[in-house]
């Protein structure tokens, strides 16, 4: 599925909108440049799922989690792993838990990311506001999840 953003409150509803198709234990890949979008997105999925505190990046933790809205929210930044070490980070208590988790720059870490997943890949078109969003799923719950998101 594929859809294009003509500014920042675009992405917001749109992700927002997918906020209210997810379940505890949901984990969705944001893929995309330096300011293609990611952490605008999981701003939206936070607005989304009730969370009233700010969502900032994660710069100096990997992760920051959101309690206060109806599921937790489990946001990961990875880019920071870029050249670092193998050390087992324990991310499956997040991907496996309760809540939604949100990785961005999972590349860098990709041998602990979970097998099934919705991904998001994020182009910034002609040096503009406009976005396009690649939403794929992998895996049976993940195709569930894209199939409502496209019917809506
Ligand atoms: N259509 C759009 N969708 C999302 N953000 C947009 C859009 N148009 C403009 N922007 C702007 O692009 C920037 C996106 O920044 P954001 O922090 O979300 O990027 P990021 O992908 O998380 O980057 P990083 O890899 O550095 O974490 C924001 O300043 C936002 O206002
Ligand atoms: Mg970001």
């Amino acid at each position: 599925m594929k859809i294009i953003t003509k500014n920042e409150l675009e992405t917001k509803a749109f992700a927002k909108k997918l906020a209210g198709l997810l379940e505890p234990g949901t984990t969705i890949l944001l893929e995309g440049q330096l300011g293609a979008g990611k952490t605008t997105f999981t701003k939206g999925i936070a607005d989304g799922l009730g969370i009233q505190r700010i969502i900032k990046s994660p710069t100096y933790t990997l992760i920051k989690e959101y309690t206060d809205g109806v599921l937790p929210l489990y946001h990961m930044d990875l880019y920071r792993l870029e050249d670092a070490e193998d050390e087992d980070l324990g991310l499956d208590e997040y991907f496996y838990g309760d809540g939604i988790s949100i990785v961005e720059w999972g590349s860098f870490m990709e041998e602990d990311l979970p097998n099934e997943y919705l991904s998001v890949h994020f182009k910034v078109l002609n040096n503009s506001d406009k976005r396009e969003l690649l939403i794929q799923a992998k895996g049976k719950r993940y195709e569930k999840i894209m199939e409502r998101l496209e019917n809506e």
